[in-house]
C-alpha cells in the first residue's frame, strides 16, 4: 500500500465506522403503546417554548387528549382539513389502493436501495441540488425542487440540509405542513416534529408508519411559490413497508438505486429493483456510491470497496444503466455533518462528485422530459 494511503487510513476508518455506526443505529420498533410516551415527551419539549397557534407542535398539543385509539389515524398531529379531508389509512377494501400525483408536485424520482448505510440519503441531498444546478432549459427559470425525508426510523434530512435546528414547520391556512428549505430546496421530514433529544427513537410500526407516510405524501404543501418540477424522495433502508405504500399510493417517475461496489449491497441492490419493478415503479438507473478513492499521491483510484467493473457488469446482467461513480470523499462526510452538502461546496477535493452528480441530474433531467405529467393529484 502507498506510504500516502496509508496516511489517510485514519480519516478513511473514521468514514468507515461511521457508517456502521449510522447502520447500527437504525432503532428497532418495538411497539405501538410507546408511541404515546414519545408523543408526550415532544409534547412535554414542546410546552417550554411560547406557543405559536399555527405551528404543528401547538395543534399537536390540542390533541393530546385524544385517545391512544385515534393516534394511528394522525401519528403527525396535523389538524383535520374538513374542505380537503386528510387520507385515510386504507382499510381492507376491493382491488388495490389507487395510485395518484402529489399536489404541487410535477415529477417524482425516489433514491433506494434494498441496504442501509450505502449513501442513500447523501445522494438524495446531493441530487436534489444537482437537479436545481442543471435545470433544463426549456423550463427557462431555475428549476424548483423539493426534497422529501421518508425514513421514519432514521430521518437524516434535516442535518444533511442544515435544518435540524430549524425549528417544526408552520401549518398553511389549509392545515398542510409547509416545507422548511435551505440551499434553494424545500424539504420535509418527520425529523422536524419530532423532539430534539436523538436517542429518542420512533417506536411505531404497522398502521401509524403507514399513515405518517401518507401523511407526509400528502399531507405537505409543496405549492408555494409555483408547483414543484421535481420532489426527490429520500427512501429508508429496505423492501418494507414504506417502499410499498409509496409504490401503491403514489405515481412515481421513477427511481435511483444506489448501491456500493461490495458483493452484499449489490446483492441488495438487486432486491430494491425487484421490490419497485413489482410495484410498477420504474428503474432510472443504478448509482455507484463510494466506487473509490484517491489517495491524493497518485491519480489511481483505488477501489477499496471491490471492483467497479463488477457492479457495471451486475447492471448491464439486469439491463440498468449506470448512472454515476460516485467517490468515497471525506468532504462527502463532512458536507453532510455539517448541512453543506458538497453540492453547495466549492473545495477542490469534492471536484469529481460534483460533476459525477450533474451528470446524474442531467441524465434524470433527460428521463423525466419523457414522462407524461401527473393526470390524477391528491393532498
Ligand atoms: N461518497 C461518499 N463519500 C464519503 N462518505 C460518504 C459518501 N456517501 C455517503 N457517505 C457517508 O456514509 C454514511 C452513510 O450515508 P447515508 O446516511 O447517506 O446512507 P443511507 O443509505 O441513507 O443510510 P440509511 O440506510 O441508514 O438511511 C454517512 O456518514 C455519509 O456521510
Ligand atoms: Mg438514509
Ligand atoms: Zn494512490
Amino acid at each position: 500500500m502507498h506510504a500516502a494511503l496509508q496516511q489517510r487510513t485514519t480519516a478513511l476508518s473514521t468514514l468507515v465506522a461511521r457508517r456502521a455506526q449510522h447502520t447500527l443505529s437504525a432503532p428497532l420498533a418495538t411497539g405501538f403503546s410507546t408511541s404515546l410516551a414519545l408523543r408526550h415527551g415532544r409534547t412535554r419539549t414542546t410546552t417550554a417554548a411560547p406557543i405559536n397557534p399555527t405551528s404543528a407542535s401547538s395543534q399537536l398539543l390540542r390533541q393530546l387528549h385524544s385517545s391512544a385509539r385515534h393516534l394511528h389515524e394522525n401519528p403527525l398531529g396535523i389538524p383535520k382539513r374538513e374542505a380537503n379531508p386528510a387520507p385515510k389509512i386504507p382499510r381492507r377494501a376491493p382491488g388495490p389502493p389507487q395510485k395518484s400525483g402529489i399536489r404541487g408536485v410535477n415529477h417524482v424520482v425516489v433514491v433506494a436501495s434494498g441496504k442501509g448505510g450505502v449513501g442513500k440519503s447523501t445522494v438524495a441531498a446531493n441530487l436534489a441540488l444537482a437537479l436545481a444546478k442543471t435545470s433544463p432549459e426549456a423550463l427557462g427559470r431555475p428549476a424548483r425542487i423539493g426534497l422529501l425525508d421518508l425514513d421514519i426510523f432514521g430521518p437524516s434530512v434535516p442535518l444533511l440540509m442544515g435544518l435540524d435546528r430549524a425549528g417544526e414547520p408552520e401549518l398553511s391556512d389549509t392545515n398542510k405542513l409547509v416545507p422548511l428549505q435551505n440551499h434553494g430546496v424545500k424539504t420535509m421530514s418527520i425529523g422536524y416534529l419530532l423532539p430534539p433529544d436523538p436517542n429518542t427513537p420512533v417506536v411505531w410500526r404497522g398502521l401509524m408508519v403507514q399513515k405518517a407516510v401518507q401523511q407526509l405524501l400528502f399531507d405537505v404543501d409543496w405549492s408555494q411559490g409555483g408547483d414543484l418540477d421535481a420532489l426527490v424522495i429520500d427512501m429508508p433502508p429496505g423492501t418494507g413497508d414504506v417502499q410499498l405504500s409509496l409504490g401503491q399510493l403514489v405515481v412515481v417517475d421513477g427511481a435511483v438505486i444506489v448501491s456500493t461496489p461490495q458483493d452484499v449491497a449489490l446483492i441488495d441492490a438487486r432486491k430494491g429493483v425487484a421490490m419497485f419493478q413489482k410495484v410498477g415503479v420504474p428503474i432510472i438507473g443504478l448509482l455507484l456510491n463510494m466506487s473509490h478513492f484517491k489517495c491524493g499521491s497518485c491519480d489511481t483510484p483505488h477501489e477499496l470497496f471491490g471492483s467497479s467493473d463488477k457492479f457495471t457488469a451486475a447492471a448491464s446482467e439486469l439491463g440498468l444503466d449506470v448512472l454515476g461513480k460516485v467517490p468515497l470523499v471525506t468532504s462527502v462526510s463532512d458536507g453532510g455533518d455539517a448541512g453543506r452538502p458538497v453540492m453547495v461546496q466549492s473545495s477542490a477535493e469534492g471536484d469529481e462528485v460534483r460533476e459525477a452528480m450533474k451528470h446524474v441530474g442531467e441524465e434524470v433531467w433527460q428521463y423525466l422530459a419523457s414522462r407524461p405529467k401527473v393526470s390524477g393529484v391528491r393532498g
